[in-house]
Protein backbone atom coordinates (compact mmCIF):
# COMPACT_ATOMS: atom_id res chain seq x y z
CA UNK A 1 0.00 0.00 0.00
CA UNK A 2 3.06 2.06 -0.19
CA UNK A 3 1.45 4.05 -3.69
CA UNK A 4 -0.49 5.39 -1.04
CA UNK A 5 -0.12 8.82 0.15
CA UNK A 6 -1.70 9.55 3.32
CA UNK A 7 -1.47 13.15 5.35
CA UNK A 8 -0.92 13.31 8.78
CA UNK A 9 -2.95 16.54 10.42
CA UNK A 10 -1.95 16.18 13.97
CA UNK A 11 0.66 14.21 16.18
CA UNK A 12 -0.22 9.95 17.33
CA UNK A 13 1.62 7.37 19.27
CA UNK A 14 4.98 6.57 18.02
CA UNK A 15 4.82 3.25 17.38
CA UNK A 16 1.19 3.73 15.39
CA UNK A 17 2.79 6.28 13.78
CA UNK A 18 5.84 4.45 12.50
CA UNK A 19 3.32 1.37 11.91
CA UNK A 20 1.29 3.92 9.08
CA UNK A 21 4.80 5.05 8.17
CA UNK A 22 5.33 1.38 6.95
CA UNK A 23 2.55 0.64 4.91
CA UNK A 24 1.42 3.80 3.47
CA UNK A 25 3.60 7.10 2.59
CA UNK A 26 2.77 9.58 4.89
CA UNK A 27 3.35 13.40 4.93
CA UNK A 28 3.31 15.07 8.04
CA UNK A 29 1.46 18.15 8.10
CA UNK A 30 2.05 18.93 11.53
CA UNK A 31 5.46 19.29 11.34
CA UNK A 32 5.64 21.29 8.11
CA UNK A 33 7.44 24.57 8.15
CA UNK A 34 5.30 25.70 5.67
CA UNK A 35 2.27 23.77 5.60
CA UNK A 36 0.97 25.74 2.29
CA UNK A 37 4.33 24.43 0.62
CA UNK A 38 3.42 21.08 1.66
CA UNK A 39 -0.30 21.19 0.29
CA UNK A 40 0.81 22.64 -2.85
CA UNK A 41 3.34 19.81 -3.51
CA UNK A 42 1.11 16.54 -2.07
CA UNK A 43 -2.37 17.86 -1.60
CA UNK A 44 -3.24 16.45 -5.51
CA UNK A 45 -2.07 13.09 -4.11
CA UNK A 46 -3.52 12.65 -0.89
CA UNK A 47 -6.17 9.62 -0.25
CA UNK A 48 -6.39 9.66 3.14
CA UNK A 49 -5.98 11.89 6.25
CA UNK A 50 -5.11 10.62 9.74
CA UNK A 51 -6.55 13.96 11.88
CA UNK A 52 -6.09 14.08 15.97
CA UNK A 53 -8.38 15.71 18.38
CA UNK A 54 -8.29 19.64 18.04
CA UNK A 55 -5.48 18.58 14.66
CA UNK A 56 -8.83 18.28 12.48
CA UNK A 57 -10.00 18.43 8.98
CA UNK A 58 -11.94 21.52 7.79
CA UNK A 59 -13.45 22.80 4.62
CA UNK A 60 -10.36 24.54 3.45
CA UNK A 61 -8.34 21.28 4.11
CA UNK A 62 -10.78 18.75 2.24
CA UNK A 63 -10.58 21.44 -0.51
CA UNK A 64 -7.33 21.31 -0.99
CA UNK A 65 -7.36 17.78 -1.00
CA UNK A 66 -9.09 16.46 -3.99
CA UNK A 67 -8.56 13.07 -4.35
CA UNK A 68 -9.57 12.52 -0.37
CA UNK A 69 -10.87 9.05 0.24
CA UNK A 70 -10.91 8.82 4.32
CA UNK A 71 -10.32 10.81 7.04
CA UNK A 72 -9.12 8.60 10.21
CA UNK A 73 -9.42 10.51 13.56
CA UNK A 74 -7.19 9.72 16.36
CA UNK A 75 -10.26 10.63 18.85
CA UNK A 76 -13.66 9.72 19.50
CA UNK A 77 -14.86 12.94 18.87
CA UNK A 78 -15.10 14.69 15.53
CA UNK A 79 -16.43 18.14 16.13
CA UNK A 80 -13.03 19.24 14.47
CA UNK A 81 -13.83 17.41 11.26
CA UNK A 82 -16.04 19.23 8.71
CA UNK A 83 -18.33 16.13 8.28
CA UNK A 84 -20.66 17.79 6.04
CA UNK A 85 -17.70 18.67 3.76
CA UNK A 86 -16.47 15.34 3.80
CA UNK A 87 -20.13 13.75 3.30
CA UNK A 88 -21.03 16.32 0.54
CA UNK A 89 -17.30 14.87 -1.16
CA UNK A 90 -18.28 11.40 0.15
CA UNK A 91 -15.64 11.08 2.13
CA UNK A 92 -15.76 8.37 5.12
CA UNK A 93 -14.58 9.29 8.26
CA UNK A 94 -14.13 6.95 10.87
CA UNK A 95 -12.78 7.77 14.67
CA UNK A 96 -11.94 5.83 17.80
CA UNK A 97 -14.24 4.25 19.88
CA UNK A 98 -14.95 1.89 22.90
CA UNK A 99 -10.59 2.03 23.17
CA UNK A 100 -10.51 5.08 25.13
CA UNK A 101 -13.32 4.49 27.54
CA UNK A 102 -11.66 2.93 30.25
CA UNK A 103 -9.70 5.98 30.75
CA UNK A 104 -11.51 8.49 29.96
CA UNK A 105 -13.78 7.37 32.54
CA UNK A 106 -10.63 6.56 35.00
CA UNK A 107 -10.32 10.52 34.93
CA UNK A 108 -13.31 11.59 35.24
CA UNK A 109 -13.81 9.42 38.49
CA UNK A 110 -10.50 10.39 39.40
CA UNK A 111 -11.54 14.34 38.77
CA UNK A 112 -14.77 13.99 41.03
CA UNK A 113 -13.02 11.81 44.15
CA UNK A 114 -9.61 14.91 43.50
CA UNK A 115 -12.73 17.71 43.59
CA UNK A 116 -14.82 16.51 46.33
CA UNK A 117 -11.73 15.38 48.81
CA UNK A 118 -9.82 18.91 47.39
CA UNK A 119 -6.83 16.73 46.63
CA UNK A 120 -5.13 19.03 44.76
CA UNK A 121 -5.61 22.28 47.18
CA UNK A 122 -4.18 19.26 49.92
CA UNK A 123 -0.94 18.96 47.93
CA UNK A 124 -0.66 22.61 47.25
CA UNK A 125 -1.26 23.17 51.08
CA UNK A 126 1.45 20.48 52.24
CA UNK A 127 4.10 22.07 49.60
CA UNK A 128 3.50 25.38 51.08
CA UNK A 129 4.10 24.70 54.64
CA UNK A 130 0.48 25.72 55.53
CA UNK A 131 0.26 22.23 57.41
CA UNK A 132 2.44 23.55 60.22
CA UNK A 133 0.21 26.38 60.67
CA UNK A 134 -2.97 25.13 60.62
CA UNK A 135 -5.53 22.06 59.68
CA UNK A 136 -6.54 21.92 56.35
CA UNK A 137 -10.39 22.68 55.87
CA UNK A 138 -12.80 19.82 55.18
CA UNK A 139 -14.28 17.86 51.81
CA UNK A 140 -17.16 16.29 51.21
CA UNK A 141 -17.79 12.44 51.41
CA UNK A 142 -17.92 11.28 47.59
CA UNK A 143 -20.19 8.40 48.77
CA UNK A 144 -24.05 9.39 49.08
CA UNK A 145 -23.78 11.90 46.59
CA UNK A 146 -26.00 11.61 43.14
CA UNK A 147 -23.70 12.23 40.29
CA UNK A 148 -25.84 13.29 36.96
CA UNK A 149 -23.99 12.27 33.67
CA UNK A 150 -24.83 14.50 30.89
CA UNK A 151 -24.32 12.13 27.90
CA UNK A 152 -24.84 9.10 28.35
CA UNK A 153 -23.04 7.19 25.80
CA UNK A 154 -20.28 4.72 25.85
CA UNK A 155 -17.68 6.55 27.99
CA UNK A 156 -20.77 7.75 30.23
CA UNK A 157 -21.55 4.57 31.24
CA UNK A 158 -18.29 3.18 31.93
CA UNK A 159 -18.43 6.64 34.08
CA UNK A 160 -21.37 5.27 35.70
CA UNK A 161 -19.87 2.14 36.94
CA UNK A 162 -16.96 3.75 38.67
CA UNK A 163 -19.40 5.71 40.32
CA UNK A 164 -21.61 3.73 41.70
CA UNK A 165 -18.37 1.20 43.07
CA UNK A 166 -17.67 4.86 44.97
CA UNK A 167 -21.37 4.12 46.26
CA UNK A 168 -22.86 7.57 44.52
CA UNK A 169 -25.81 7.61 42.41
CA UNK A 170 -26.20 7.63 39.10
CA UNK A 171 -29.10 9.86 36.95
CA UNK A 172 -28.17 11.20 33.35
CA UNK A 173 -29.53 13.35 30.69
CA UNK A 174 -29.61 13.43 27.13
CA UNK A 175 -31.60 13.26 24.11
CA UNK A 176 -33.68 10.22 24.91
CA UNK A 177 -34.04 7.42 27.64
CA UNK A 178 -32.05 4.69 27.11
CA UNK A 179 -34.08 1.46 27.10
CA UNK A 180 -33.05 -0.59 29.65
CA UNK A 181 -31.33 1.68 32.09
CA UNK A 182 -32.19 1.50 35.56
CA UNK A 183 -30.74 4.95 36.30
CA UNK A 184 -33.17 7.72 36.12
CA UNK A 185 -33.52 10.20 32.94
CA UNK A 186 -34.04 13.64 33.02
CA UNK A 187 -35.41 15.09 29.80
CA UNK A 188 -34.43 18.69 31.49
CA UNK A 189 -30.48 19.64 31.84
CA UNK A 190 -31.36 22.43 34.83
CA UNK A 191 -33.89 20.22 36.35
CA UNK A 192 -31.13 17.26 36.31
CA UNK A 193 -28.58 19.61 37.60
CA UNK A 194 -30.88 20.84 40.30
CA UNK A 195 -31.05 17.30 41.68
CA UNK A 196 -26.99 16.19 41.43
CA UNK A 197 -24.10 17.32 43.51
CA UNK A 198 -22.15 16.72 40.46
CA UNK A 199 -22.58 17.34 37.24
CA UNK A 200 -20.65 15.14 34.71
CA UNK A 201 -20.09 16.57 30.82
CA UNK A 202 -19.27 13.61 28.37
CA UNK A 203 -21.71 14.52 25.22
CA UNK A 204 -19.75 15.12 21.91
CA UNK A 205 -18.88 18.65 21.47
CA UNK A 206 -20.09 20.61 18.44
CA UNK A 207 -23.07 22.88 17.81
CA UNK A 208 -26.08 21.66 18.83
CA UNK A 209 -24.13 20.99 22.06
CA UNK A 210 -22.23 24.48 22.16
CA UNK A 211 -22.70 26.52 25.90
CA UNK A 212 -25.83 24.28 26.53
CA UNK A 213 -23.88 23.68 30.52
CA UNK A 214 -25.27 27.61 31.10
CA UNK A 215 -25.73 30.21 33.92
CA UNK A 216 -29.17 28.65 34.28
CA UNK A 217 -27.80 25.12 34.75
CA UNK A 218 -25.03 26.55 37.13
CA UNK A 219 -27.04 27.84 39.36
CA UNK A 220 -29.62 25.21 39.63
CA UNK A 221 -26.58 22.86 40.41
CA UNK A 222 -25.75 25.39 43.29
CA UNK A 223 -23.25 26.51 45.63
CA UNK A 224 -22.56 22.93 46.69
CA UNK A 225 -22.49 21.52 43.35
CA UNK A 226 -19.41 20.64 41.13
CA UNK A 227 -19.15 20.66 37.69
CA UNK A 228 -16.94 17.88 36.09
CA UNK A 229 -16.09 18.26 31.90
CA UNK A 230 -14.49 15.65 30.44
CA UNK A 231 -16.00 16.41 27.20
CA UNK A 232 -15.28 19.43 25.04
CA UNK A 233 -14.99 23.00 25.98
CA UNK A 234 -17.26 24.21 23.84
CA UNK A 235 -20.14 21.99 26.00
CA UNK A 236 -19.81 24.77 29.17
CA UNK A 237 -20.52 28.57 28.59
CA UNK A 238 -17.31 29.36 30.33
CA UNK A 239 -17.82 33.01 31.01
CA UNK A 240 -20.60 32.17 32.74
CA UNK A 241 -18.28 29.43 34.47
CA UNK A 242 -16.25 31.65 35.82
CA UNK A 243 -18.72 34.41 36.94
CA UNK A 244 -20.42 31.20 39.11
CA UNK A 245 -17.57 30.18 40.48
CA UNK A 246 -16.21 33.47 41.66
CA UNK A 247 -19.66 34.80 43.28
CA UNK A 248 -20.26 31.53 44.50
CA UNK A 249 -22.89 30.32 43.18
CA UNK A 250 -21.19 27.47 41.61
CA UNK A 251 -19.60 25.13 44.42
CA UNK A 252 -16.83 24.04 42.46
CA UNK A 253 -15.25 22.47 39.22
CA UNK A 254 -13.15 20.40 37.55
CA UNK A 255 -12.10 21.02 33.40
CA UNK A 256 -9.65 18.47 31.72
CA UNK A 257 -10.96 20.84 28.54
CA UNK A 258 -11.40 24.22 27.81
CA UNK A 259 -13.31 26.26 25.10
CA UNK A 260 -9.76 27.68 23.40
CA UNK A 261 -7.50 25.04 24.47
CA UNK A 262 -4.16 24.97 25.41
CA UNK A 263 -5.63 29.02 26.54
CA UNK A 264 -7.40 28.78 30.04
CA UNK A 265 -9.34 31.85 30.90
CA UNK A 266 -6.98 33.27 33.51
CA UNK A 267 -9.31 33.95 36.21
CA UNK A 268 -9.79 30.08 36.65
CA UNK A 269 -6.10 29.49 37.36
CA UNK A 270 -6.81 31.86 40.10
CA UNK A 271 -9.39 29.91 41.93
CA UNK A 272 -8.99 27.00 44.76
CA UNK A 273 -11.94 25.00 43.72
CA UNK A 274 -11.09 24.86 40.85
CA UNK A 275 -9.27 21.58 39.16
CA UNK A 276 -7.20 22.10 36.11
CA UNK A 277 -5.96 19.20 33.49
CA UNK A 278 -4.09 20.04 29.97
CA UNK A 279 -7.13 17.29 27.84
CA UNK A 280 -5.69 14.60 29.38
CA UNK A 281 -8.63 12.00 28.95
CA UNK A 282 -7.19 8.98 26.94
CA UNK A 283 -3.60 9.96 27.43
CA UNK A 284 -1.87 6.50 28.76
CA UNK A 285 0.61 4.92 26.86
CA UNK A 286 -1.85 1.83 26.21
CA UNK A 287 -4.85 3.68 25.10
CA UNK A 288 -3.45 6.05 23.06
CA UNK A 289 -1.56 3.24 20.88
CA UNK A 290 -4.85 1.49 20.93
CA UNK A 291 -5.83 4.86 19.36
CA UNK A 292 -3.59 5.63 16.92
CA UNK A 293 -3.80 1.48 15.98
CA UNK A 294 -7.34 1.75 15.47
CA UNK A 295 -6.78 4.54 12.98
CA UNK A 296 -3.95 2.82 11.11
CA UNK A 297 -6.43 -0.73 10.91
CA UNK A 298 -9.55 1.19 9.46
CA UNK A 299 -7.18 2.98 6.70
CA UNK A 300 -5.87 -0.03 6.09
CA UNK A 301 -9.15 -1.72 5.81
CA UNK A 302 -10.28 0.76 3.34
CA UNK A 303 -7.22 0.82 1.06
CA UNK A 304 -7.11 -2.95 1.17
CA UNK A 305 -11.05 -3.06 -0.19
CA UNK A 306 -12.55 -3.72 2.72
CA UNK A 307 -15.34 -2.00 4.97
CA UNK A 308 -13.53 0.51 7.87
CA UNK A 309 -14.71 -0.97 11.21
CA UNK A 310 -15.56 2.03 12.50
CA UNK A 311 -17.19 4.36 10.58
CA UNK A 312 -18.72 7.99 12.10
CA UNK A 313 -22.36 7.32 11.48
C1 LIG B 1 -8.41 13.60 22.20
C2 LIG B 1 -10.59 13.15 22.86
O1 LIG B 1 -8.49 13.10 20.94
O2 LIG B 1 -11.16 11.14 21.79
C3 LIG B 1 -11.42 12.34 21.97
O3 LIG B 1 -12.39 12.87 21.43
O4 LIG B 1 -10.96 14.18 23.32
C4 LIG B 1 -9.23 12.75 23.14
O5 LIG B 1 -8.96 11.41 23.03
C5 LIG B 1 -7.02 13.73 22.59
O6 LIG B 1 -6.94 13.93 23.95
C6 LIG B 1 -6.36 14.90 21.88
O7 LIG B 1 -6.81 16.10 22.30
Amino acid sequence: MKEVEILSVGPMYPASLEAMERDFTVHKLWQAKDRLQLLAEVGGRIRGAQSFGPYGVDAKLIEALPRLEIIANVGVGVDAIDLDAAKRRNIIVVNTPDVLNECVADLAMGLTVATLRRISLGDRFVRAGSWLKSAFPLGHKVGGRTVGILGYGRIGKAIAKRAEAFGMRIVYHGRKPQPGVAHKYYASLTEMARDCDVLMVICPGGDATRHIVNAEVMQALGPEGTLINVARGSVVDEQALVKALAEGSLGAAALDVVDSEPNVPPALLEMDEVILQPHVGSATHETRKAMGDLAVDNLRAHFSGKPVLTPVV
